[in-house]
């Protein structure tokens, strides 16, 4: 589906709340489903990709109920599903799940199947494979690509040194660890998100200190509780960024929004690039950090980006593409290539979709070198990745004419609400089929 969005005549105003995060809801999916006893979950992330992990786990064996917002789940005991699990456009629920699966006691003997989309099937999974299969688990590939074939079987433990920073590799290991003989430890080049980390011990498990890295012994019991998922920060990014080139002087209001430090470097980005941001901490939620957010219309400048920021925004990037296009000056990112591996290659697809839409820019093997300026309006195409249709979205607001993304129906893999949401900030988006 095509999605135009009009320049605005008048500044957005009002207060947002965003949707729950997408990270939070797919971990508390996939424990709920492996903890005994009931979990309850409000908040959770009402998205195709969420959808998809919560699916599983039900096909799994695990009861699913849900009522005015709230989902139970009663786990603790799971079976071989009846067909493949599919998990469509989602690489966290694919590894994840891959992770939490290859070694449950419940399905040894078992075989089953992780399937997924056509931008899933592309890419990398012998990051978790790897890692996997040196504590034993056997699962097949295709030429390191889902769908994979899963034959779940004993584990033990490893210590595994990881080459990237990546939560969704991190996530995995420690998830097969817990059925695993003896421990499991994980070293990371640099922080990535710890949402695991910090769901684990509200589950009953506990984790080790492995300097530099974390670890979990095998065996231990999941218990399930009561659960409240904060506002995705990295979905609340397109707001903040509209908010940044388009709110009225009074700013807009963003309440309820995930601020933890290892996933916050979106905020540290657009701050130095002179985006004025007013932080008030809230209280937190379980274990994660939550504020609000005043986002002020601002110039914006380029800058180089620190490579050490680059895994804490990891998300981000499309947006902070956007953003640069107008900014005065030149934005460097460089250390990014994790990007060309995401939805779709990141660093290719803005660069070209930015290009239509008259930017100059430099794409490079590891980021690229954006000039600012002014926007035109056009055509542009998702090339069926959530986060690029809703950056170019951001855009359009500030174009000289109206930008019309195709494919952009693929908002739905992580924030439904995002249409009407810029909507009620006054933005002028509409569907055209
Ligand atoms: C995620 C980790 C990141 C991120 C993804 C969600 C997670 O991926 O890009 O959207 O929930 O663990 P990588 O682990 O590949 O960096």
């Amino acid at each position: 589906m095509k999605l135009r969005v009009t320049p605005i005549s008048r500044p957005l105003t009002g207060r947002y709340l965003p949707p729950g995060d997408k990270s939070i809801s797919h971990r508390l999916a996939i424990l709920g489903g492996l903890a005994q006893g009931e979990t309850r979950i409000s908040g959770f992330l009402d998205a195709a990709d969420t959808r998809a992990t919560l699916t599983a786990m039900a096909e799994l064996g695990a009861a699913v109920e849900e009522s005015d917002g709230l989902i139970c789940i009663r786990g603790g005991r799971l079976k071989a599903p009846a067909a493949a699990l599919d998990l469509g456009n989602s690489g966290t629920g694919m590894r994840l799940l891959c992770g939490a699966l290859c070694g449950h006691p419940d399905l040894v003997g078992q075989e089953l199947s992780l399937v997924g989309d056509e931008s899933l099937s592309g890419r990398p999974m012998a990051r978790i494979t790897r890692p996997l299969g040196e504590m034993g688990a056997r699962i097949r590939t295709v030429d390191g690509h889902a769908p994979l074939g899963l034959q779940p079987t004993k584990l033990r433990g490893i210590r595994y040194v990881m080459p990237v920073a990546s939560a969704q590799v991190k996530s995995a290991v420690l998830l097969a660890g817990l059925f695993a003989d003896g421990d499991t430890a994980v070293i990371e080049p640099g922080p990535s998100r710890d949402h695991s980390e910090r769901l684990f011990p509200a589950f009953g498990v506990e984790l080790f200190d492995a300097a530099p890295g974390i670890g979990v012994r095998g065996g231990q019991q999941l218990e399930g509780g009561r659960f409240h998922v904060p506002g995705d920060l990295s979905s609340a990014a397109f707001v903040i960024a509209a908010g940044l080139l388009a709110a009225a002087e009074q700013g807009i209001e963003l309440a309820n929004v995930g601020i933890n430090p290892t996933r916050d470097g979106v905020l540290r980005i657009l701050r130095a690039m002179g985006g004025k941001l007013t932080l008030s901490q809230a209280e937190p939620i379980g274990n994660e950090p939550v504020g609000s957010i005043k986002v002020q219309p601002s110039a914006l400048t380029g800058i180089d980006i620190p490579a050490e920021w680059v895994p804490l925004a990891i998300d981000e990037f499309p947006v902070i593409m956007a953003l640069a296009a107008v900014a005065s000056g030149t934005t460097r990112i460089q250390g990014a290539a994790e990007l060309r591996v995401k939805e779709s290659d990141r660093l290719a697809v803005m660069s070209e979709q930015l290009r239509r839409l008259g930017v100059r820019l430099e794409e490079t093997p590891d980021g690229a070198v954006v000039e600012g300026g002014s926007v035109r309006g056009g055509q542009v195409d998702s090339a069926g990745d959530h986060r690029i249709a809703m950056s170019l979205a951001v855009l359009g607001l500030v174009a000289d004419g109206p930008v019309e993304i195709d494919h952009a129906e693929w908002i739905r893999t992580s924030y439904p609400g995002f249409v009407d949401d810029m909507r009620s900030l006054g933005a002028n988006l509409e569907w055209l089929d």
